[in-house]
């Protein structure tokens, strides 16, 4: 099916954003261009009708856990992280503002002067109006995932579907696509066979909390442009996470 005037299959979805996926080709810092190509897929999809939240990762600017690893402490790295997604958050909001597509950031952590705080039916009001709404600083908690955080907004908001957008891969494999030839990608996986498999879809605090909640999860290629639109079109792209054991 072509995604071209196709009527939105989904009503409401949550894009999960990883630092990464704003750093382009340097892997670190952020690049105007890619974000840009990014706002502008974002702005396809509302243009479709589909609701669009965003949560954004921080990794491109700052890793909590790497910089516990090398002896910091944990929570105040993790903290850092939460401000490297609000960063973030900003960028992406600046493109779409250029580019004409309303949105308001929330944050998790309460900075007034830059950004709403979060307040949840504020953010559905501002969904309900076409608004993307971008979720930064995580859930404001240290030894939280920006993937919890996405779990937990998209249940908050009542998500149809979580967009896990990843780079360069376009689903789940039972190998790694890149060392092993003949890896096999999943067209549809259930959340218990992520979490026995550690299938790297998102971590597992957040694949429990969807699968408690009952939200699907699409693992697909950010890389490829369209597919977010492709996405919330409803066409068969990526690999689906829900409840159905795996075909
Ligand atoms: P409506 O109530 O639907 O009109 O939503 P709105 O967001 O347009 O209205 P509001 O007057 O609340 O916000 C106007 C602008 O101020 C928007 O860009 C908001 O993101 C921004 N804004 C609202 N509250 C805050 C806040 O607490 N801090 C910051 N920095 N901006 C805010």
């Amino acid at each position: 099916m072509s995604a071209a005037g196709a009527p939105p299959v989904y009503r409401r979805v949550l894009l999960k954003l990883s630092g990464q996926a704003m750093a382009g080709e340097s892997g670190t810092g952020i690049d105007p261009e890619v974000v840009t190509s990014i706002a502008g897929q974002i702005g396809d999809a509302v243009g479709l009708g589909t609701q669009v939240a965003v949560v954004v990762g921080g990794g491109n600017l700052w890793r909590g856990r790497e910089g516990a690893s090398r002896g910091m402490d944990r929570a105040t790295a993790d903290y850092m992280g939460m401000l490297a997604t609000v960063i973030n958050a900003l960028a992406l909001q600046d493109a779409l503002e250029k580019l004409s597509v309303a949105s308001r950031v929330q944050t998790a952590i309460e900075m007034k002067e830059i950004a709403e705080p979060y307040i949840r039916r504020r953010a559905m009001r501002h969904l309900e109006k076409g608004r993307v709404v971008i979720f930064a600083a995580g859930t404001g908690n240290p030894f939280f995932s920006t993937d919890t955080a996405a779990a937990l907004r998209a249940a908050e908001i009542e998500a149809d579907l979580i967009l896990m957008a990843k780079q360069g891969t376009d689903g789940v494999y039972d190998r790694d696509p890149n060392r092993v030839a003949g890896a096999k990608k999943y067209e549809e996986l259930g959340y218990l066979e992520v979490l026995n498999r550690g299938l790297g879809v998102m971590d597992a605090t957040a694949t429990s909390l969807c699968m408690d909640n009952h939200i699907p999860i699409l693992v697909f290629d950010l890389g490829r442009k369209g597919n977010i639109v492709r996405a919330v079109a409803g066409e068969r792209i990526g690999t689906l996470v829900r409840g159905e054991p795996a075909k």
